[in-house]
């Protein structure tokens, strides 16, 4: 089904192959193009651009999130995508979107168009609220500061599509980079050191996934405390369950991808209770590439034990002997997690942009 956007460009739903192991046909490999090279004109990174066989298994929709996704052409070329994901924890009446051209092709109304096909869409299944994530540049001087009094974003061309489009900037988050230098393994078995005197209740574990079977629940119960115990904002993202079933899932789509994920989990000695984790993930194609630093938390009960650095330092440290050639680590933290951005900051990383998390609700 072809949808028309302006009087050159038209909207097409992606179609998937059957099966998530099929080979990407062309039209994905062209969505996957046109993908990175949006995110590398806004971001000038290259971090999250994923070949089309990586990218094609985290295109299916799962248990946890309905997708969809839709390309943009132009003059017979592909010039933009669209992405929605709509979450399907609690009422599954919430969806994260994206909508990314290629700058030769912006400020035509494509954007604009494109979206109100989404909304649509969205509204016709029941979807109340629409949130995006962007990240944004340029004058810091004329900035759009969060209503959590922490942070701001530059009013950029992204920023201004968004703002007079209904949506409304909710959050800001701090994209940081660790660069690995000479000193930084002894920064990190100092503070590894000082943070294991004050957690001794507690031990470090540490396994790449899959998770061993022993760890599976704890790992799933401090998954879904992802959603209820990190800064949110007034984002009003859903509370997630995980189960085991998830948590195999999560690890197939990794594996699917190409990806592996090292978790470093604080064990309650007492209890056997895991009550900490933090996740270094890297594409296993490209040992010399980026780490993503993906989850980190300690659950509320068991925080000011120095938890976070604790699995931050030994996690970092272990990643260190797997990956010796992967020369940064990026991070993404609300600007309002102070306790978060003071661990990180202690360990070396530094601010490399900023983000907006933008919500709009759909009437
Ligand atoms: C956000 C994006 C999808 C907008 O698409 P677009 O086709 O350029 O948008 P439209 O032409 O429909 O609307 C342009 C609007 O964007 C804003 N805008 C664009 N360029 C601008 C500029 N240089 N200065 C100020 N505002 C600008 C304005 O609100 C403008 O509306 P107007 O033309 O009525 O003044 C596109 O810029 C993009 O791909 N950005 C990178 C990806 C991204 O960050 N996406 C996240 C948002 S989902």
């Amino acid at each position: 089904m072809t949808i028309r956007l302006t009087e050159s460009a038209t909207l097409h739903p992606l179609l998937l192959p059957a099966g998530a192991d099929a080979a990407p046909t062309d039209e994905i490999r062209a969505y996957a193009d046109v993908r990175n090279r949006s995110l590398f004109e806004t971001t000038g990174r290259d971090d999250d651009a994923l070949s089309a066989a990586a990218l094609l298994p985290v295109l299916y929709s799962s248990r946890a999130s309905r997708k969809r996704q839709w390309f943009v052409m132009d003059a017979g070329e592909m010039v933009g995508c669209m992405a929605v994901d709509i979450l399907q924890d609690a009422s599954a009446d919430t969806a994260i979107a994206v909508i990314a051209l290629l700058r030769s092709h912006w400020r035509q109304g494509i954007g604009t168009a494109a979206l109100a096909v989404l909304e649509a869409e969205l509204r016709a299944v029941g979807v109340r609220t629409l949130l995006s994530w962007a990240e944004h540049h340029g004058d810091q001087t004329n900035s759009l500061h969060a209503p959590t009094g922490f942070g701001a974003v530059p009013r950029d061309s992204t920023a201004e599509f968004l703002a007079d489009r209904g949506f409304a900037l909710e959050q800001v988050e701090r994209a940081s980079e660790l660069v690995w230098s000479a000193e930084t393994p002894t920064r990190l078995t100092r503070s590894l050191s000082v943070a294991q005197e004050h957690a001794r209740d507690y031990r470090v574990v540490q396994w790449v996934l899959p998770t061993p079977l022993e760890f599976v629940d704890g790992y799933a119960w401090m998954k879904s405390r992802m959603s209820t115990d990190v800064p949110d904002a007034e984002l009003g993202t859903p509370e997630e369950v995980w189960d085991a079933e998830r948590v195999a899932e999560l690890e197939q789509r990794q594996a699917a991808k190409g990806f592996t994920i090292q978790v470093t989990a604080a064990e309650h000695i007492a209890s056997g209770e895991l009550c900490a984790f933090n996740e270094l993930a890297i594409n296993l194609g490209e040992p010399a590439g980026t780490t993503h630093q993906y989850d980190t938390l300690v659950l509320a009960g068991h925080r000011g034990h120095r938890l976070g650095t604790l699995v931050k330092t030994a996690g970092l440290l272990g990643w260190r002997d797997r990956y010796p050639l992967s020369p940064r680590v990026i991070t993404y933290n609300a600007e309002e997690n102070r306790p978060m951005l003071s661990i990180n900051e202690a360990i070396g990383f530094a601010p490399i942009s900023y983000e907006g998390a933008w919500k709009k609700e759909l009437a």
